[in-house]
């Protein structure tokens, strides 16, 4: 019986301690930041190369949930549509491309 509970609380904090985002889709991620230029501003705000801003070294997002509310912050400023199943998929995209949290 305790050997028993010993395995659940290890496949428990096997799900906790999951990859953030993986039930993201980051080719749809991909897609969706390109569909919705996500990068238009930040070409404006690095000169050239948008995504710059995700590897620049005072980069703002040091977390998945600091991603997620970023996310929001400028869907909001631009008026982008972001479902949460689209905030997995970018998050996966961003996470796998630039982010690498683990
Ligand atoms: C209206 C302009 C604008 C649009 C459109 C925009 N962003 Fe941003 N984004 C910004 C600005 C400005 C910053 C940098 C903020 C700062 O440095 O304080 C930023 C920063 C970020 C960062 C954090 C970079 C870091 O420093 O770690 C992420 C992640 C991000 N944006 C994701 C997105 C995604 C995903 C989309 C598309 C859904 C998007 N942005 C669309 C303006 C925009």
């Amino acid at each position: 019986m305790k050997m028993l509970f010993i395995l659940c609380a290890l496949m428990l904090s096997g799900i906790a301690q999951a990859a953030p985002f993986s039930s993201g889709d980051a080719i749809a991620g991909k897609q969706f930041f390109e569909q919705n230029k996500c990068n238009r501003c930040h070409v404006q705000k690095m000169g050239g190369d948008g995504s710059a801003i995700f590897t620049r070294p005072n980069r703002i997002v040091n977390t998945p949930k600091q991603m997620i509310a970023r996310f929001h912050y400028c869907s909001e400023a631009s008026g982008i549509k972001l479902t949460p199943a689209d905030e997995q998929n970018v998050g996966a995209f961003l996470n796998q491309t630039y982010y690498k949290f683990k």
